[in-house]
């Protein structure tokens, strides 16, 4: 499918999605979050697919929501259309892995669409921020609440209410980010951890994204029985079986996603 604010290869069993507005540093107008919501979803049921990697351009991953197309709407505009609200549920309703690879601006919408993914590989030219304050606005897809929880109320609020931005290793520092390479080897280091995470067994992969999503749902208690039931569940599947025999056979598994 050809998209206009999308590049989508599809390597190996790799979905690699690249944002594609680079007149406005891949700022996110509606038709890029319609197309981004319908290529993950199209990936997320393709077979072949195994992990979504999203990136930008060297200079963006996106530099936020397009304050061009916001500018001029009124309170009952952005309620009623419920701006970008099914985009990212779409976005979260993938249950395949997804890996944000992020290289320079990172800002508003684009580090809250960043946060989304499962995790975030970053270039050390990478630039994060909410900067949403400085146009009279708040955060709208999940900045105040993600931000926090993966660097902790003191820097959410800082980042949140100076609008400033925090360079690569500041990120990783902090947790937002789970590894930094040089910007020139960004997407090849990436596209070796998606293949990696091809290898696995994809029905244990999808548990094991629900399950540390859970952490970030519910109780402690909760997340705890439900992963120990998730942990009972897979001694189901034919994938632990092939997993424990290959182990002790001293080979590589043959998973088969059952
Ligand atoms: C629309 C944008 C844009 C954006 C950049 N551009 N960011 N257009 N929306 N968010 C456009 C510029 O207007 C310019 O177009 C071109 O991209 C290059 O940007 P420059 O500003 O000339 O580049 P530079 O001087 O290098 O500065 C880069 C920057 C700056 C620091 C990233 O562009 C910036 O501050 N951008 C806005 C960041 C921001 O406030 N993001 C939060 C948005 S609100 P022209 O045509 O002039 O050349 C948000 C809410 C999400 O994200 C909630 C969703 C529900």
């Amino acid at each position: 499918m050809a998209y206009e604010t999308l590049i989508v290869e599809i390597e190996d069993y790799t979905c690699l999605i690249r944002l594609n507005r680079p007149e406005a540093l891949n700022a996110l107008n509606s038709r890029l979050m319609g197309e981004l919501a319908a290529a993950m979803t199209a990936a997320d049921q393709n077979d072949k697919i195994r992990c979504i990697v999203i990136t930008g351009s060297d200079k963006a991953f996106a530099a936020g929501a397009d304050v061009k197309e916001m500018a001029t709407r009124s309170f009952s505009d952005v309620f009623f259309d419920n701006l970008f609200g099914a985009e990212a549920e779409a976005i979260q309703r993938v249950r395949k892995p997804v890996v944000a690879a992020v290289a320079g601006y990172c800002l508003g919408g684009g580090c809250e669409l960043a946060m989304m993914c499962d995790f975030i590989i970053a270039a050390d030219t990478a630039k994060f921020g909410q900067p949403e304050i400085n146009l009279g606005i708040v955060a709208g897809m999940g900045g105040t609440q993600r931000l926090t929880r993966f660097v902790g109320k003191s820097k959410s609020m800082d980042m949140h209410l100076t609008g400033r931005f925090m360079d690569a290793a500041e990120a990783e520092r902090c947790g937002l980010v789970s590894r930094v390479f040089p910007a020139k080897s960004l997407i090849e280091e990436t596209l070796k951890i998606a293949g990696k995470i091809a290898e696995k067994s994809m029905l244990t992969a999808m548990v094991v994204k629900e399950a540390v999503n859970r952490a970030q749902e519910t109780t402690l208690a909760e997340g705890l029985l439900f992963e120990r039931r998730m942990f009972h569940a897979t001694f189901s599947t034919e994938d632990q079986k092939e997993g424990m025999a290959a182990f002790l056979e001293k080979r590589q598994p043959q998973f088969r996603d059952r």
